[in-house]
């Protein structure tokens, strides 16, 4: 028996425990936004998503469970979690570009939040297969399922101890305007949790400038119309236009998080060396 019932915009279910709520909503768009059409289009390409780990209802659950890097990147969250001391216990949660919610069920399954705010441009991502991985993991409370643009969500009335984006942060666009919006949304002591950022060691560096000269010399399908000879951090690591991974550089984080108000900040490498992540506290960024 399902625990929640696909309705949108409406409270789905309240189940015989009383312990929980699963709603599925859809947001308005307030269409002061500008959508990224190509992106959205991507993500809500079900063909395209089949054979993807996170498929768990065509595929079960044994692909995702065995995936290194989703260990790699439950560990640095754990790890994070445990080294800066955030607890969930009480606290509401916003996951933003949250997906399939795999990662919030591994986290939450047996935690004691107030409520969880999940947000996502792909419907079938964030209607049908977030909901199922959640029952399917068991996690326990309120929790909203919302299709639509981060900021689309409504700023008044809401606070979040916790925001965070899981290989979110690098496919939203605007990255400053994303942050101002958040910080809007953070509770006095709250904070945005950034994790499995891309991270590319000196060596990726160095291989990528070394493919880049040669690329440039013998001028590869017309490299050096778009390309100087000294390359700049995205000619080495490219954005995809399909999925909108932007690959920033450690100095344009840096710029992003100062521009937007977060003047401190925490940064972690995880031993792996696949993954980054960013904690921004607003106890420290008041100002
Ligand atoms: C790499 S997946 C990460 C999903 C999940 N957070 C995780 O860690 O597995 C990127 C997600 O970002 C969503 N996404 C991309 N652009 C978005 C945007 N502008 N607003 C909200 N979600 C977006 C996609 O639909 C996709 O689910």
């Amino acid at each position: 028996m399902p625990l929640y019932t696909s309705v949108d915009n409406g409270k789905c279910l309240a189940d015989g425990r009383g312990k929980m709520s699963y709603n599925i909503i859809t947001l308005d768009s307030t269409g002061d936004h500008q959508i990224d059409l190509v992106s959205a289009s991507y993500w809500n390409n079900e063909d395209l998503e089949k054979n993807k780990a996170f498929n768990v209802i065509d595929l079960g659950f044994d692909k995702i469970e065995a995936s290194l890097k989703y260990k790699h990147l439950l560990d640095q969250i754990e790890c994070l979690l445990a080294r800066y001391k955030i607890s969930v216990e009480n606290s509401n949660i916003l996951s933003v570009a949250s997906g399939t919610c795999w990662v919030e069920s591994q986290w939450l399954k047996n935690q004691q939040f107030r409520a969880l705010h999940c947000i996502d441009i792909s419907r079938h991502r964030i209607h049908k297969l977030a909901p199922f991985t959640m029952e399917h993991y068991g996690v326990v409370g309120d929790v909203d399922f919302l299709h639509g643009s981060v900021f689309d969500l409504d700023a008044k009335h809401k606070s979040y101890e916790i925001i965070f984006l899981s290989q979110a942060f690098h496919h939203i666009e605007e990255p400053i305007r994303l942050l101002r919006f958040l910080k809007q949304l953070l509770s006095e002591n709250g904070v945005i949790l950034i994790v499995g950022e891309h991270y590319y060691t000196r060596f990726d560096y160095h291989k990528r400038a070394f493919k880049h000269f040669v690329k440039y010399f013998i001028n590869r399908k017309g490299y050096r119309s778009l390309k100087q000879f000294y390359p700049s951090w995205q000619d080495l690591f490219p954005p995809d236009l399909d999925k909108g991974d932007i690959h920033w550089s450690a100095s344009e984080y840096d710029f992003i998080f100062k521009k937007a108000g977060f003047s401190y900040y925490e940064h972690d490498v995880h031993e792996s060396r696949i993954f980054q992540s960013f904690i921004l506290p607003m106890k420290d960024n008041h100002a």
